[in-house]
């Protein structure tokens, strides 16, 4: 990597390693990998919503969600120094319980040794086996400390079954916050799909993609400040996927729906001591500014602050539809709405591109 002062670092950028592949090729129901006569190419089918006809079941598969070697590419073609990999949606949540264990090890060594293939260019955020239950979890999460290239996990909504408000994930927050392991929270299950009515088929992705994902996040974290983990476990670290999903939009309306509620006031959780949602969003919460506008952006921006958005571009995700090789709309998208938001050329802009990101995630130390 060329030495710079200012490197742009993408800290939402997926895979799926050879290994995990190789699994869902082995699967014939959500999540699979497979194709669909008479074409012979292969579709990734992780959403409900997509494994019906009106998607194509699935999206097309290519060597870009597992070749380490295309992110470089990828990187190298949109000025992107620094990558930090996330293994993609939906991780090892459907892993059966026995297994859970073994695939996270083997999973965040192989994600381990593709950084490693290119120091200083990749780190990753790890997948925990969350199906293993708590004490495999926790054991996981000590073994992180010694992967080299790790800065965080990645993490989905569901916890361990019952969402992230479940008291029993208490001593798993506590474990990552004593590691300074920070949650990357990454949706994947969206709404129910009855939320979408008779004729979401005819409308693809749309509807799970661009609402059910913030949605799901929002709820989660929502939960979680309900719940008072923020309280608990005070130096939790929570990076959201999509600029919080639609978090800071809602942070006001929250808010306030707490402040009215006769029933939090009975339980007496309204007193002092309460982290309000803006507190939580400015002490423990970051942003990725994968958000694809600058009205979006300027939300997070005004509900975190400046120095807590971190460029992102959803790779190998939304790529453009037609054209090959070159710049992809999506990312160029998010790149604009950062010059937007924080000015072309200004220090604000350089953080949000990277500087916040390599103080948040440790990467000069290599
Ligand atoms: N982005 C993701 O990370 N996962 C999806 O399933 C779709 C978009
Ligand atoms: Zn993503």
């Amino acid at each position: 990597m060329a030495e710079t002062k200012s490197p742009i670092v993408d800290i939402h950028t997926h895979v799926y390693p050879p290994s995990y592949i190789a699994l869902l090729k082995s699967r014939s129901s959500i999540p699979y990998i497979r194709s669909f006569p008479p074409s012979s190419s292969l579709r990734l089918v992780i959403l409900p919503a997509e494994d019906t006809e009106s998607t194509s079941r699935g999206r097309p598969v290519g060597s870009e969600y597992y070749d380490i070697n295309k992110k470089i590419e990828f990187m190298d073609t949109h000025s992107i120094d620094i990558s930090v990999i996330s293994l993609a949606n939906p991780w090892l949540d459907w892993v059966p319980a026995d297994e859970a264990a073994k695939a996270a090890e083997g999973i965040n060594d192989e994600v381990n040794e593709e950084c490693g293939k290119f120091p200083g260019r990749l780190f990753a955020f790890a997948t925990l086996p969350l199906s293993g239950g708590k004490d495999v979890i926790v054991k996981e999460i000590a073994r992180l400390k010694k992967l080299k290239y790790m800065r965080g996990i990645i993490l989905g909504t569901t916890g361990l079954g019952k969402g992230l408000d479940d008291p029993e994930l208490l001593p798993i927050f506590q474990a990552l916050q004593d590691a300074k392991l920070p949650i990357f929270l990454h949706p994947h299950y969206g709404l129910p799909s009855s939320v979408w009515g008779e004729r979401a088929n005819d409308y693809g992705h749309v509807l799970p993609l661009a609402l059910g994902f913030p949605l799901e996040t929002t709820i989660a974290v929502t939960k979680m400040i309900l719940a008072g983990v923020f309280e608990t476990v005070p130096d939790l670290q929570m990076i959201l996927a999509h600029s919080g999903g639609t978090l800071p939009f809602l942070a006001g309306r929250i808010e306030s729906c707490i402040e009215h509620d006769a029933h939090l006031k009975a339980a007496g959780k309204l007193g002092k001591g309460r982290k309000t949602v803006w507190d939580v969003l400015k002490k423990n919460i970051y942003l990725d500014a994968v958000v694809y506008s600058e009205v979006g952006l300027k939300a997070a921006i005004q509900a975190s602050g400046e120095d807590r958005v971190m460029f992102g571009t959803d790779h190998p995700f939304f790529p453009p539809l037609e054209e090959e090789g070159g710049k992809w709309a999506s990312v160029e998208t998010n790149y604009e709405a950062i010059k937007g938001a924080l000015g072309g050329g200004s220090k604000e802009e350089r953080a949000a591109l990277g500087g916040n990101a390599m103080r948040v995630l440790n990467l000069d130390s290599k």
